[in-house]
């Protein structure tokens, strides 16, 4: 035989013969779109630091989830930012807060998209902190409670699942516990189990009004050096109730991705967070990078590295160019 024995350029050689030996796919499927639900009515803000993201009263996030379900999407994460915040962050399980009427009219609108609540209460604390505060510090177990409270609101206004996102110790058990004792045994638990302490966030922190009044969230997010401690968390969460666990960020963390997936084998997401998002819109303003290919190029990497689906401000509009094909 003679060099080379394999010529693995054989099956690149036409578009057809990629497609046939593709080995992961992007599907509408995989992708949910998260929505940032505001006070008021008739509202539809740009959010300037997510181009191509709006600020949704009620009634408009009800048009919105319309498209998102028109183009295949199967999902939509909701964040409240309210009209007043407190110390312990109360509007938070508001029955009429901003994610309960949001999730009640989506329900009722477009019963088929399945609505995702973010719990947490940095949207709604005073000081932007995702817990409660004593003496300075982010009070761990004080904190759980308030949590399952928000959950069973959200729970109660029709929510399909609940996402904790805050990162106390023990909040998956407490949101379980809280949801079964009000009768919601069915409503499933994605933790955001393996939380970095990223600068990635920024953009998000804007749009919400959450960014912590002082110090920083290194107390109770984990530092991006750590792998072991990932596992560890997901093991936890996973122990405590999990129904799926969620990696965040996205493309800095795929190697953990990876690994909880493997290791695990349960359902796992994964976040690509608003600072990743500026950063393809930005770079693609410029001119510097083709924007639909890197789009699609950093989501198909997210389902290469093992992630089941896929939160990201680009899922409808990723969702109607693969309809076009
Ligand atoms: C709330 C929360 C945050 C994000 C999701 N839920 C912000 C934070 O932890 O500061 C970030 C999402 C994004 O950056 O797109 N805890
Ligand atoms: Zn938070």
């Amino acid at each position: 035989m003679s060099f080379p024995i394999e010529r693995p350029r054989r099956l690149r050689r036409t578009a057809t013969m990629r497609r046939l030996v593709r080995e992961t796919h992007l599907r509408a499927d995989d992708l949910v779109q998260p929505l940032f639900i505001v006070p008021g009515e008739g509202v539809r803000t740009p959010i300037e630091s997510l181009k191509g993201q709006f600020h949704l009263s009620v009634d408009e996030s009800v048009k919105e989830a319309k498209r998102i379900s028109a183009a295949g999407v199967p999902a939509i994460i909701l964040f409240g930012i309210p009209e007043t915040k407190d110390a312990t962050g109360s509007s938070a399980w508001d029955e009429q807060g901003e994610v309960q009427r949001a999730t009640r009219a989506i329900k009722e609108a477009v019963p088929e998209l399945m609505v995702i609540t973010d719990v947490c209460l940095c949207e709604y604390t005073d000081h932007g902190h995702c817990g409660v505060i004593h003496d300075h510090e982010v009070k761990n177990d004080p904190t759980l409670e308030l949590l399952g409270k928000a959950a069973v609101s959200h729970a109660r206004a029709g929510a399909d699942i609940v996402a904790p996102s805050d990162m106390m110790d023990g909040r998956v058990e407490a949101i379980r516990d809280a949801l079964d004792a009000d009768g919601f045994e069915e409503i499933p638990i994605l933790s955001y189990a393996v939380k970095y302490a990223s600068g990635y966030y920024g953009p998000f922190r804007d749009a919400a009004g959450s960014a912590p009044s002082f110090g920083d969230r290194s107390g109770y997010q984990m530092d991006p050096a750590n792998v072991l401690e990932a596992m560890r968390e997901a093991e936890l969460d996973l122990q405590e109730g999990a129904d799926m666990i969620m990696v965040k960020p996205g493309v800095a963390y795929l190697d953990v991705l990876a690994r909880v997936k493997e290791v695990f084998g349960r359902v796992t997401a994964a976040y690509q967070v608003s600072g990743e998002y500026a950063m393809i819109e930005a770079a693609a303003e410029k001119g510097w990078i083709d924007r639909k290919r890197v789009i699609l190029e950093t989501l198909v990497s997210f389902k290469r590295a093992g992630a089941d689906f896929i939160l990201t401000y680009h899922a409808t509009e990723v969702a109607e160019w693969l309809k076009e094909g």
